[in-house]
């Protein structure tokens, strides 16, 4: 069993990045569609303690949610749903995306949240546990992207949010999305990634940019310096299938992310469709 567990990161300025756009596009996918699906097939816990031991011990909060909080520099969408997990005003608890989804959709919408550690599972039933209209699997994520494509439910969204301790993981997350776009053309589909030194994120895309996937816009976030000693990993990049809007949208909520870091940060958009791929390494 591998080990990583989101509570020693969360709230991290990747999640706000990754969250703000998760909840931009749950407003965009519910006001146009009368029902939805959300698959959220790598879903953690679905809520997070940041005074738990864990989230004290790295602190990561601290250079992303936290500092946005308290410099009021959330986007007012993710903002809102915060304030109500934190009534008392100090930030203790960060709403992971499971818990998004859940808050976002309407009582006919329908979500999936698939775990596999056994550990985060049993959190994310008690997390979930009054939850209407939400299933819990605990399963693998990676099998589910296809197998839960298209839902019965013909519109709707994917959330894949793999931890990467694999680095095979990047590739299989660009086959697994493609199969499942061949099942189901109209999916959204929405793909995190880090941003590392091994730069494993430059095979997904290049997968998924060599394959029939049409339509993917990019949202990447890259840090000028590692917010503390030690820190690997650099930016936060955030791949959408078939997005609701156009790339203006994409890119005024990537810069308003950026423009907000504690430390220099830069934001950067664009429709990996347009991506030339290099000749000689065959990557883009
Ligand atoms: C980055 S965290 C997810 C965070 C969550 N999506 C959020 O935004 O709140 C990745 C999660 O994937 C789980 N995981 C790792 N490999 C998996 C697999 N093959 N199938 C399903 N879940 C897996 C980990 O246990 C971890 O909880």
């Amino acid at each position: 069993m591998l080990s990583y567990q989101h509570i020693y990161h969360a709230g991290n300025f990747a999640d706000v990045h990754k969250h703000a756009i998760l909840v931009e596009l749950l407003k965009s996918l519910t006001a146009k569609n009368p029902k939805l699906a959300v698959i959220d097939t790598h879903a953690g816990r679905g809520s997070y303690d940041l005074l738990s031991e864990e989230a004290q011990k790295t602190m990561e909060f601290s250079h992303g949610a936290q500092h946005f909080w308290e410099n009021d520099g959330l986007p007012d969408g993710l903002k809102k749903i915060v304030s109500k997990f934190n009534p008392e005003g100090d930030l203790a608890v960060w709403p992971g995306s499971a818990m998004i989804a859940r808050q976002m959709l309407r009582p006919g919408d329908k979500l999936t949240c698939v775990e596999r550690h056994p550990g985060e599972f049993a959190e994310l039933q008690k997390t979930m546990a009054d939850a209407v209209n939400t299933e819990l699997q605990q399963k693998d994520g990676f099998q589910s992207i296809v197998e839960f494509s298209p839902p019965a439910i013909r519109k709707g969204l994917v959330i894949i949010d793999p931890s990467y301790e694999i680095k095979t993981e990047y590739v299989q997350t660009a086959k697994q999305v493609h199969l499942a776009w061949k099942k189901w053309p109209q999916g959204v589909f929405l793909i995190w990634y880090p941003l590392l030194e091994a730069d494993g994120h430059r095979q997904l895309l290049t997968q998924l940019r060599k394959s029939e996937v049409k339509d993917v816009m990019v949202s990447e976030i890259r840090l000028a310096k590692a917010p503390s000693e030690g820190y690997r990993m650099y930016g936060s990049g955030i791949a959408i299938v078939n997005p609701p809007w156009p790339i203006n949208v994409l890119d005024d909520l990537t810069n308003f992310i950026a423009d907000r870091m504690p430390q220099k940060a830069h934001g950067d958009t664009y429709w990996l469709d347009n991506q030339p791929i290099n000749p000689e390494t065959g990557t883009i």
